[in-house]
Order: C-alpha cells, then sequence, then structure tokens
C-alpha cells in the first residue's frame, strides 16, 4: 500500500496479488516502493477459493496482479474472487493486471460452434467490478475491444529488442515473422532494428488439432544474416523449432527467438534444445519453473514496465509513452 498526496487530496495505490507469481509481485512491488496487501487466500477441501484482504480498502486505487500460468482455470479464478472482494469492500477503482492474459489465444471463430473465450474471459472481469484492465501483448490488438472500458495494452518490445539489439549484428539482422499474421507486429520489430529487412514463415494449421504446426517455406532473404524471430507466447514450441529449422534450412547464421510470454509447456524444452536455436529470448510475464529452463535460455524481467505502467494510471500520467522508453 502506498499513500501519495495530491494538493489536499490523500490517494492510496494498493497492489495486491494471488498466488500464480509471487516473485513478479514482490518485484513489482520493490520497483513501486510499497509493500505488498497483506491477504489470506487458501483454498477449501473441495478446492473453493477463500479470499480476505487483511486492511481496509475503502477509497483505493487497487491493482490486482495474477499470472495466467498453469492450472490457469484456477488462477482466473482466483483473481475474479479477488476483483469480487475489492469491489464489495468499495475499493475506489479496480485495475486486472494479467502480465499473460489466459485463453486470450480464442480471439475469433476458425470454424462453426467454436468459443471465443478472450471475449469471455474479459466479460468474467467486467461481471466481477473490474474497471480497468492491464495487460503485456495480447494475442491480438484488437481483443482490446472486448472490454468496455480502459484497457492498457503493454508491450514487451522494448524489453526485448534493447536486450537482442546487442546480441546481432545491426547490419545483417532479419527479423522473422513465424506467421503471417504477424507481419505488422514484424514491422515494428524492424524499425527498432534501423530499418532492418523482414521475413515470415508460411505456417499452416490442422485446425481440428491444438498445437499442431505445419512448418512451410521462408519468404524474404536470410541467407547469411542473423534472424530475430518474433512472436507472442511459446507454448510447446512447435511453431518456433519449425520456424528455426526451416530458416537454417535456408541459410540463416544465426537464430535468435524473442517470445513475450515463455509459457513452455512440454515438450517445449526439448524441442528449443534439438532445433539449435542460438538464443531464446522471453520475460518473466509467467513464472519459469526450473525444469523448463535451459542453458541458452534468458528471461528478462517486466516488473519495471508493470511498475510504470500501474504507477502512470494511479498519477493520471502517460502509458502509451512507454512503448518509447530505453530504461526498461
Ligand atoms: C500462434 O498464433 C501463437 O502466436 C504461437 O505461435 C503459438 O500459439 C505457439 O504455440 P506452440 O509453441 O505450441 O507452437
Amino acid at each position: 500500500m502506498g499513500s501519495h498526496f495530491h494538493g489536499n487530496v490523500h490517494k492510496e495505490l494498493v497492489l495486491v496479488s494471488g498466488r500464480s507469481h509471487p516473485q513478479l509481485a514482490a518485484d513489482i512491488a520493490k520497483k513501486l516502493r510499497i509493500s505488498l496487501l497483506e491477504t489470506s487466500i487458501y483454498d477449501f477441501a473441495n478446492g473453493e477459493i477463500y479470499v480476505h484482504f487483511k486492511e481496509s480498502l475503502r477509497g483505493c486505487d487497487v491493482f490486482v496482479l495474477e499470472s495466467h500460468t498453469e492450472p490457469m482455470n484456477k488462477w482466473v479464478m482466483e483473481q475474479l474472487i479477488m476483483v469480487d472482494a475489492l469491489k464489495r469492500a468499495s475499493a475506489k477503482s479496480i485495475t486486472v493486471v494479467c502480465p499473460f492474459l489466459g485463453y486470450s489465444r480464442q480471439d475469433k471463430k476458425h470454424n462453426g460452434r467454436e468459443p471465443i473465450s478472450a471475449r469471455l474471459i474479459f466479460d468474467l472481469f467486467a461481471a466481477a467490478g473490474a474497471d480497468r484492465i492491464m495487460s503485456i501483448d495480447l494475442h491480438s490488438a484488437q481483443i482490446q475491444g472486448f472490454f468496455d472500458g480502459p484497457v492498457d495494452h503493454l508491450y514487451a518490445m522494448p524489453i526485448l529488442t534493447n536486450y537482442i539489439k546487442r546480441r546481432v549484428d545491426i547490419n545483417d539482422v532479419v527479423v522473422v515473422s513465424p506467421d503471417a499474421g504477424r507481419i505488422r507486429v514484424a514491422e515494428n520489430w524492424a524499425e527498432r532494428f534501423g530499418g532492418c529487412p523482414l521475413a515470415f514463415i508460411h505456417k499452416t494449421r490442422d485446425i481440428f488439432r491444438p498445437n499442431v504446426v505445419k512448418v512451410g517455406r521462408v519468404v524474404g532473404d536470410v541467407i547469411g544474416k542473423d534472424c530475430v524471430i518474433t512472436d507472442d507466447l511459446i507454448d510447446t514450441g512447435g511453431t518456433i523449432a519449425g520456424a528455426v529449422k526451416v530458416l537454417y534450412e535456408t541459410g540463416a547464421k544465426s537464430v535468435i527467438v524473442a517470445a513475450t510470454h515463455g509459457i513452455l509447456s512440454a515438450p517445449a524444452r526439448e524441442r528449443l534444445l534439438e532445433c539449435n536455436v542460438t538464443e531464446v529470448v522471453v520475460t518473466n510475464t509467467l513464472p519459469i519453473s526450473q525444469e523448463k529452463q535451459f542453458e541458452n535460455l534468458t528471461v528478462l524481467s517486466v516488473a519495471p514496465l508493470l511498475a510504470k505502467a500501474i504507477e502512470a494510471v494511479f498519477e493520471a500520467g502517460s502509458v502509451t509513452s512507454l512503448i518509447d522508453d530505453t530504461n526498461l
């Protein structure tokens, strides 16, 4: 909890966290120079979740952090229950902070009789009492429109590119989109590398089999180049390992993979180790357990980005300006 005075108006910034990613919560609180709100959370014998906040929240601006890692349904439910408790405790505003938004991959129907779970998740948070949502690298930007209120869509791109710029030959780099759908994002990345060339992988998917990808061919010139693949997430690693393989087959000199969300479900670790990728760079939007880690995996922190965004929302400052922040 942190107190701030604005003229004669006393405002309270409160950060509360569920149990999914305690390290990230602690890192954000440290950056904000506040302590996390003391909270009691436990499971009943049948799995129901109980939440109790130890201090009054009346009139406070509360930020509720939960990372939608496995078991995702539990953490989504826990965050909903925290929001409900905050609403009933008369918090002045409730911002749902989900560094990785679970279910956001399903943001449109590819086929008849399918859900649009990204919309459902936002509807659930709205029903629970959320006033605003903060997230990093949503699966697609238009998901912002699924919530009828402000959505702070943050980008890990400055964090990832600031790091990767030091690992490649800037005169020989090509940004690679792992599929045609992400070319717009890859264009933004290419601008960060001084307007370098782009390539993309022509990829097809079996819409009836989750996580099954057929990698096609490379479109663009990658021969002798340092390739940087950018994706929003790595789940089982099929997309990325396939892309790395086809880039090497086409003549790439090195391949660095950058993805915001390191879900790294099995067998991602094995696939990424086998494909000879130069380096895999992800962020800590999700906790990455010891078993998922490997030597050439680098994990960068989003705590400074989230702390700055929370501060900007609380102080009514600019969140947009964070996209050009070189100190993240
Ligand atoms: C696809 O649209 C996503 O951006 C990722 O490329 C994909 O979901 C990653 O999944 P996996 O690692 O299982 O191939």
